[in-house]
């Protein structure tokens, strides 16, 4: 049956600007790292995308590499896109990136032109895009000048390939001069992506201040700590969950982290929130951070994240007992 969006989508989502920019991103964005690959069940990644923006989720994030097999995220988005979503290309904020290997040989990871130009070209005609909305180095990459990486960035924009450029992944002092670099170019940085949650908090010593001062917007991944950061784990490691996976959530992770997450998820209760909801929030409380980026491997999931926004106010005794959590 076709896909006909909900006309109440856009009710509750609040829209945040990427720092100084125009653009504005949903509160909550949705990645397609895991469960969007070939093999993964089809029409449950759709029912997810689906969810999402009838939910007000408007910005979708890939990158080249997402799958399994690297690539496949891209291939099946394209074609919910072609079909699903044909009507709705100007309600959506598609990004991209490239930076880890995608292919054999030496162009085909880090941070050279010759990789990322070509990278950019293959993800566009995966998805069936004319132009991406924008383009991110996925990493930053020590053996390529900085310089030509951002000159590869400022190429993608030139010719119309991407409509805005991001970093991802980079320490606060190269933050700081990729965006000196890409101002100098004439195309600005308009946002970085650095993981970020309760679990995880480099951001705060340095990061968050560079990109304040410099007018750049923050999409933190990761806000749950791949699932951790929720009730999925309280009693042991469920059948089907990233952590039986294991290769990116691994069992030792759940074990060490359990006696937190037990904690966390009784005063998330004592809030009237899930687990999820409490650790989306609390991401969300810095009014630095323009959008959370989360993942999903079902629609129940997406409608339990976005219900978050119903209650993104912390009292200042609910922030310390967090603090002594998580100390
Ligand atoms: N730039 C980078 O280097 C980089 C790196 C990693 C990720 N990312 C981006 O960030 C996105 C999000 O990353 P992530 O998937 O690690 O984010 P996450 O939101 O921390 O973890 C998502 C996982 O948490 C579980 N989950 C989500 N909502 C839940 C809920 N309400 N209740 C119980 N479990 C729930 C699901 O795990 P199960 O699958 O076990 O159900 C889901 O797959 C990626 O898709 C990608 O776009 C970027």
């Amino acid at each position: 049956m076709d896909y006909i969006a909900n006309k109440n989508r856009y009710k509750t989502m609040p829209y945040n600007k990427c720092g100084k920019w125009g653009l504005k991103l949903p509160a909550i964005s949705l990645g397609l790292w895991h469960n969007f690959g070939g093999i993964d069940n089809f029409e449950n990644s759709r029912e997810i995308l689906h969810k999402a923006f009838d939910l007000g989720i408007t910005h979708f994030d890939l990158a080249n590499n997402y799958g399994p097999p690297p690539g496949s995220a891209e291939e099946n988005f394209g074609k919910i896109l072609k079909t699903d979503f044909k009507t709705y290309r100007d309600e959506l904020v598609i990004s991209s990136k490239a930076g880890y290997l995608m292919w054999d040989g030496p162009y085909g990871e880090w941070g050279s032109r010759k990789y990322l130009l070509a990278s950019l070209d293959q993800s566009l005609k995966k998805m069936g895009l004319e132009y991406v909305d924008i383009f991110y180095s996925h990493r930053p990459d020590h053996n390529t000048p900085l310089e030509e990486t951002m000159m590869a960035l400022d190429q993608a924009v030139r010719s119309g390939k991407t409509l805005y450029v991001g970093i991802s992944n980079y320490p606060a002092d190269l933050a700081q001069e990729a965006s000196k670099i890409l101002k100098e170019l004439g195309t600005p940085c308009l946002i970085h992506q650095p993981r970020y949650s309760m679990f995880e908090r480099w951001i705060e010593d340095g990061l968050l201040n560079v990109l304040e001062e410099e007018g750049i917007g923050c999409i933190p991944y990761s806000p749950l700590a791949q699932g951790l950061l929720t009730d999925k784990y309280l009693d042991g490691i469920p059948e089907g969950s990233r952590a039986t996976r294991g290769i990116f959530l691994k069992e030792e992770h759940v074990n060490s982290a359990h006696k937190k997450v037990v904690a966390l998820n009784e005063l998330a209760k004592k809030r009237g929130q899930s687990l999820a909801q409490m650790a989306l929030a609390w991401v969300l409380k810095d009014k630095r951070i323009t959008s959370v980026l989360i993942g999903a491997s079902s629609a129940r999931q997406i409608e339990d994240n976005v219900a978050t926004l119903a209650n993104l106010h912390f009292k200042e005794g609910e922030l310390k007992s967090i603090e002594e959590i998580l100390a």
